[in-house]
């Protein structure tokens, strides 16, 4: 899809971060943006600071994780604009409240967790695609998943599954829609770190999933070390600039720190050779001298994050 002007764009997770600056961009190609999130407060501020820039800005409360309330998006966006072109799957949480090591994250957290990053992608393919088809415009969809979707590591057990399972629903997309000769294309994000408030997810976790939760000392110190990498990440406007460019060229998969491949190298050469999944190397020292989860989280993302100043331009 190469035009945007006065086409519609549906962005979850719109009030933050990514998505906030997905939808900046949006308006900024000349579109009409559908803005949906959780949090009231900061969706209502970020809808009237892109109304002062474009009178085309709908702003609707919705929890991704409830099939109702992702129909009733499509539903009002069909009746305030008529028509949907671009999808923005990209509400998400993590952070401490993701949980740990599988045996130790509540299924609270697992539900949390799967119930946004998952079945809101899901929930937003079900609504929105058969629109899309029956309108048989160009249209275009993105996913977004994370770095944490392709590697074999990925410290939260239940975000490394969720964005795994979004990367592989992406790609099932992909080949279903080219099959059927459709004309909407698909793509996956997945961002290293990116200066956002994804850390805070837990402020909108909903009651009935809370848990207590008692962070020991060096999870806390791991937490720290997370929220300083992501402080220091890419610029969410960095994001939607390489969002945008691989809509126009038609690109699959968007990865926005090529300099972390290597973790998918090393993943797909073990899985050829048959050889036993292994952490990045620096993890599995430190994981022999003492069997601590929280200690891996901090090595891991150290190596994760070991490059962040190579990020590229993608436009
Ligand atoms: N920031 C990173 O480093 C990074 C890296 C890889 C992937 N991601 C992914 O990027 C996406 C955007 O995250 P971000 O980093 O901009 O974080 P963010 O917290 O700044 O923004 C996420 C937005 O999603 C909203 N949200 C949370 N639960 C929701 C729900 N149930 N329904 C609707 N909206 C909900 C939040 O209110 C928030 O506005 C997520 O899917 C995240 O997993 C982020």
């Amino acid at each position: 899809m190469k035009e945007f002007n006065d086409k519609v764009a549906v962005i979850t997770g719109a009030a933050s971060g990514i998505g906030r600056a997905i939808a900046e961009r949006c308006i900024g190609e000349g579109m009409k943006v559908v803005l949906a999130d959780i949090e009231g407060d900061a969706l209502a501020a970020t809808a009237k600071d892109l109304l002062a820039q474009s009178g085309s800005v709908k702003a609707l409360p919705v929890d991704v994780s409830k099939a109702d309330e992702v129909e009733r998006l499509a539903r009002a966006t069909l009746d305030t604009f008529g028509a949907v072109h671009l999808l923005f799957n990209n509400a998400g949480v993590a952070g401490q409240g993701a949980g740990g090591v599988v045996w130790r994250s509540k299924r609270e957290d697992w539900e949390w967790v799967l119930g946004v990053n998952l079945w809101g992608v899901v929930h937003g393919l079900r609504s929105f695609v058969p629109i899309m088809l029956a309108q048989d415009e160009e249209c275009h969809i993105v996913n977004t998943a994370s770095m944490g979707g392709v590697v074999g590591y990925e410290p939260s057990a239940a975000y490394h599954a969720s964005k795994h399972a979004v990367v592989a629903l992406s790609e099932n997309l992909h080949h279903s829609l080219a099959r059927q000769q459709a004309k909407i294309k698909a793509s996956v994000l997945c961002p290293g770190w990116v200066s956002s408030r994804v850390m805070d997810a837990e402020r909108n976790r909903p009651s009935g999933l809370k848990v207590d939760r008692n962070i020991p000392p060096l999870a806390q110190a791991a937490l720290a070390e997370q929220r300083r990498q992501l402080e220091a990440g890419m610029p969410p406007e960095q994001v939607a600039g390489c969002v945008f460019a691989a809509i126009r060229s038609g690109k699959f998969y968007i990865f926005t720190h090529p300099e972390q491949k290597f973790l998918i190298r090393q993943r797909m050469e073990e899985m050829l050779d048959e050889r036993n999944p292994t952490f990045p190397e620096e993890v599995e020292a430190a994981s022999n001298s003492a069997e601590n989860t929280d200690l891996e989280s901090i090595v891991t993302h150290r190596r994760f994050s070991e490059s962040r100043a190579v990020h590229i331009a993608c436009e």
